[in-house]
């Protein structure tokens, strides 16, 4: 086991990449803090943990909330008394054009996708700080951070933030033993916000298959356990190869 009793916070975890990575860790170890703004979904998930062997226990919080962050690092280290692992999983996506959107659903896109992993790295570093133990954290970026696109324009400007906030976070947090790194998906499992897996969704990856949760739970994996000891403050591609190629090649 990679992880054994090491505590990790997972957003977003109530299903898809979030639940997967949820499941991975804690098979290698790990106690695993489900968290997620849906109740039912992080029961679920937790109780699914804790009848495979596992530790688990759901917390319900909303990420862009600063009083909510500080009461779940509060809460899990009542549960378990530490915190050695953080990923920055949930977000959501507005799908929307410059000239359609408003500027609430700018502002919630932002807050739930940039500002959250902002949050739970601030107050779960400080934690970890004051623990005086090793941290590793992973910030779920995607593709639509790196380039522009026709739709979902405060998703795109809130994943490029997520990258270099990414880097950033691994500067001013290695003096004190932490690690941070990023994941890049591209279209793993179901769309972002949406629980349907679509067969027929065209794949232009080299693998010449859809990305299922797993293929992210592993990257996650290698991100926070010691196999990847010398990776610090980098963005780890995880999209089948699809930003590998010329565009119209
Ligand atoms: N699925 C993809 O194809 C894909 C591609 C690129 C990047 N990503 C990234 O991967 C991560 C996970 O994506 P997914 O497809 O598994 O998402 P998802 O929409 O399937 O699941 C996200 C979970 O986060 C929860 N959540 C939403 N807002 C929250 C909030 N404010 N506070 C707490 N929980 C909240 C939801 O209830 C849900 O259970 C995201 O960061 C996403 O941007 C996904």
């Amino acid at each position: 086991m990679k992880l054994k009793g090491q505590v990790a916070i997972i957003t977003g975890a109530g299903r898809n990449i979030g639940e997967e990575t949820a499941k991975l860790l804690a098979a290698e170890g790990a106690k695993i803090a489900v968290v997620d703004m849906d109740p039912g979904r992080g029961e679920r998930v937790a109780a699914e943990i804790k009848k495979a062997g596992g530790d688990a226990k759901a917390f319900v919080a909303d990420v862009a909330s600063e009083s909510d962050i500080e009461r779940l690092v509060k809460d899990v280290v009542g549960q378990w008394g530490q915190i050695d692992i953080l990923i920055n999983n949930a977000a959501i996506s507005d799908n929307k054009h410059i000239l359609d959107i408003t500027k609430a659903e700018w502002d919630r896109v932002i807050a739930v996708t940039l500002t959250g992993p902002f949050l739970l790295g601030k107050y779960v570093a400080k934690q970890m700080v004051a623990q005086g133990s090793p941290g590793k954290i992973v910030n779920v970026g995607s593709t639509s951070g790196f380039y522009g696109r026709k739709r979902a324009v405060a998703y795109t400007a809130a994943k490029g933030g997520v990258a270099n906030l990414t880097r950033t976070m691994a500067v001013q947090l290695a003096p004190h033993n932490i690690r941070v790194n990023g994941v890049v998906p591209n279209k793993i499992g179901s769309p972002v916000g949406k629980d349907e897996f679509d067969p027929t969704r065209p794949v232009v990856n080299l693998r010449g298959r859809p990305g299922i949760p797993n293929d992210m739970a592993r990257a996650i994996l290698f991100l926070v356990s010691d196999d990847s000891d010398f990776v610090v403050g980098d963005m780890l591609f995880v999209d089948g190869g699809v930003t590998a190629m010329m565009p119209g090649d």
